[in-house]
C-alpha cells in the first residue's frame, strides 16, 4: 500500500483530498501547522473513512521536522497544499507570503531528495495564467501577469518545480491548477472553515445565510458578461479531491512535469450562483450590488480537456450539489470546526 504526505493536509482541499486517498485504498500522512486550519478536520475525515491518518504538527519550512516524518514513514508521495492563500493579505504581507509558500516548497523538495522520493503534486491556481491569457485556459498557455504576490508564489513555485524536474530526470511532477473549488464532503462533516473575514464568495455566501455576515456585496455589475457580474469555473471540492487520487496514481507512471487544469469548463456568474444557492436551499439571501473589486477579471473558466484524456478524470457534481453541499455544512457546523 503506497503512503502519500499530504503538506498542509488538514486544510480544505487537503482534508478532501485525504477522505478521497483513504477511500481509494492509500495510507495518509498529513503535516500541518494549522496557521489557517485545526486538527478537527482530520479526526473527522477519520469517522468518515474509519481509517487512521498520521497527523503531525509541525512547519513544513521546517527542514528537521520533516526529515524526522520522512524517518518514521515510507513516504512514497507529497501533495504540496500548504500555503498562505489569502490575495487581499498577500498583499499587505509580501514577505510573509514569499517565505511561507516558497520556504515550503524548497524544504519539502530538499527533503524528499535526501529521502530519495521522487514524486510531487502541487497545488497551482488558475491565477497563473494573469491578466494576459484567453479564456477558456489551456495548460500550454504562458503563464501571465499577477496583480498580487500570492499569484506571483505561485508562479514561482511552477517555476521552481519545472526546473527541479529538469534537473532530475527521474522525477515526477504534477502541477495542478485549480479553478474556484467551492462546496463540501457530502456528510455535512467537512467544509472550509475561513478564520476572519471571508476572501472569497461562496464562504461568504454561506455566512450571510447562517446569519454570521449581514449581506453579500456583489463586486461589479458592469462586467462584459452576459449578466454584467463576474463569471468563474466553480469545481465541487469532491471532484477536486478526486483529480488528486487520478493524478496519485498518474505520478507513480510517469517522469517529468504534467500541468493538469482541475475545473469543469463551465463558467457561471455571481448572480447565478446566488440565485442558485436560494432556490436549492429554499431561502432569501440578502445582497447588494457594489462597486469592482480590484484585480478581479471579468470571466476564469478552464478547458479541461487533458485531465479526461491523460487522467481519465472528469467532474460529476453539478452547481445544484456545490451549493447544497456547502449549505449541508454550514448549517450543521455554523461556527466551522468551533464548537
Ligand atoms: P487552506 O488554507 O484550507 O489549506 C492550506 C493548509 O496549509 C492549511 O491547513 C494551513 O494551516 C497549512 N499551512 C500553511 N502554511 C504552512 C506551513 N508553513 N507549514 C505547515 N502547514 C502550513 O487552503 P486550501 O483552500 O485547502 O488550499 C490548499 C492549497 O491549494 C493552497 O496552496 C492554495 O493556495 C491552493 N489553492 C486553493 C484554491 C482555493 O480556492 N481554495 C485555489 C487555487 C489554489
Ligand atoms: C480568488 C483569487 C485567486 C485565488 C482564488 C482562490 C482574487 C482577485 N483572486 O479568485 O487568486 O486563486 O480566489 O483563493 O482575489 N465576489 C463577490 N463578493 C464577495 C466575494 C467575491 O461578488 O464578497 C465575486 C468576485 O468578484 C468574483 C467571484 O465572486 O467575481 C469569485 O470570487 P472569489 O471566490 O474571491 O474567487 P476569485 O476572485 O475567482
Amino acid at each position: 500500500m503506497k503512503t502519500i504526505l499530504l503538506a498542509g493536509g488538514a486544510g480544505y482541499i487537503g482534508s478532501h483530498t485525504a477522505v478521497e486517498l483513504l477511500n481509494s485504498g492509500y495510507n495518509v500522512v498529513v503535516v500541518d501547522n494549522y496557521a489557517n486550519s485545526c486538527p478537527e478536520s482530520i479526526k473527522r475525515v477519520e469517522k468518515i473513512t474509519g481509517k487512521k491518518v498520521a497527523l503531525y504538527e509541525a512547519d513544513v519550512k521546517d527542514k528537521s521536522k520533516l526529515e524526522k516524518i520522512f524517518s518514521e514513514n515510507k513516504i512514497d508521495a507529497v501533495i504540496h497544499f500548504a500555503g498562505l492563500k489569502a490575495v487581499g493579505e498577500s498583499v499587505k504581507m509580501p514577505v510573509e507570503y514569499y517565505r511561507n509558500n516558497i520556504d515550503t516548497t524548497l524544504s519539502l523538495l530538499e527533503t524528499m531528495k535526501k529521502f530519495n522520493v521522487g514524486n510531487i503534486i502541487f497545488s497551482s491556481s488558475a491565477t497563473v495564467y494573469g491578466e494576459d491569457n484567453k479564456v477558456p485556459y489551456t495548460e500550454e498557455m504562458k503563464r501571465g501577469t499577477c496583480t498580487n504576490p500570492y499569484g506571483w508564489t505561485k508562479v514561482m513555485m511552477e517555476q521552481i518545480l519545472e526546473d527541479t524536474a529538469k534537473a532530475n530526470p527521474d522525477m515526477s511532477v504534477i502541477l495542478l491548477r485549480y479553478f474556484n473549488p467551492i462546496g463540501a464532503h457530502e456528510s455535512g462533516m467537512i467544509g472550509e472553515d475561513p478564520q476572519g473575514i471571508p476572501n472569497n464568495l461562496m464562504p461568504y455566501v454561506a455566512q450571510v445565510a447562517v446569519g454570521r455576515r449581514d449581506h453579500l456585496t456583489i463586486y461589479g455589475n458592469d462586467y462584459p458578461t452576459p449578466d454584467g457580474t463576474c463569471r468563474r469555473d466553480y469545481i465541487h471540492v469532491v471532484d477536486l479531491a478526486k483529480g488528486h487520487v487520478k493524478a496519485i496514481d498518474y505520478v507513480f507512471t510517469t517522469k517529468g512535469v504534467e500541468i493538469f487544469n482541475l475545473g469543469t469548463g463551465t463558467p457561471y456568474s455571481v448572480t447565478e450562483i446566488v440565485t442558485t444557492f436560494e432556490r436549492v436551499n429554499n431561502m432569501k439571501l440578502k445582497y447588494e450590488y457594489g462597486p469592482r473589486r480590484q484585480g478581479d477579471l471579468p470571466e476564469s473558466y478552464a478547458n479541461a480537456d487533458k485531465a479526461y484524456r491523460l487522467l481519465g478524470w472528469k467532474t460529476e457534481k453539478t452547481l445544484e450539489d456545490m451549493c447544497k453541499d456547502l449549505w449541508r455544512w454550514q448549517s450543521n457546523n455554523p461556527n466551522g470546526y468551533k464548537k
